[in-house]
């Protein structure tokens, strides 16, 4: 019996999408108010899900106290208050979009999470704008 378990948080960062290699038009064009040149913040919502079997001591899929403090030092201490493009390394050459920076989140949580539970990010950028991402290619 696999059972998936969600945890929410929270952060604020700023960001701005372009391409250094489009004209100023072209990155108006696609990205529109998110290429502002001086950056512009998101209150970003996020929920980790974690589904796995019921460990049959614990009754536990995995200890919610680890997944919270796990969110908050991969993810709120790592991203919350920054400038994702200037202070955030993995967005030095990848555009902070919703979809890249629920990869980003993925991929943190990912290495400090056993590999036989399931792990999916979903990502807020707007209350009524989110993606979501499972780890497929
Ligand atoms: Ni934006």
């Amino acid at each position: 019996m696999k059972v998936t378990v969600h945890r929410k948080a929270h952060f604020n960062a700023a960001h701005r999408l372009y391409r250094k290699d489009w004209s100023d038009e072209k990155n108006t064009v696609v990205f529109g108010k998110c290429n502002n040149p001086n950056y512009h913040g998101h209150n970003y919502e996020l929920i980790v899900s974690v589904t796995g079997p019921i460990d049959s001591e614990t009754g536990f899929v995995i200890d919610m106290k680890v997944l919270k403090d796990l969110i908050y030092e991969e993810v709120e201490e790592y991203l919350d208050h920054k400038n994702l493009n200037e202070d955030v390394a993995e967005f030095k050459d990848l555009n902070p979009t919703a979809e890249n920076i629920a990869g980003v989140i993925w991929n943190r949580l990912r290495a400090k999470i056993q590999q036989h539970l399931q792990l999916e990010v979903t990502l807020y950028e707007t209350p009524r704008n989110f993606v979501t991402y499972a780890g497929e290619e």
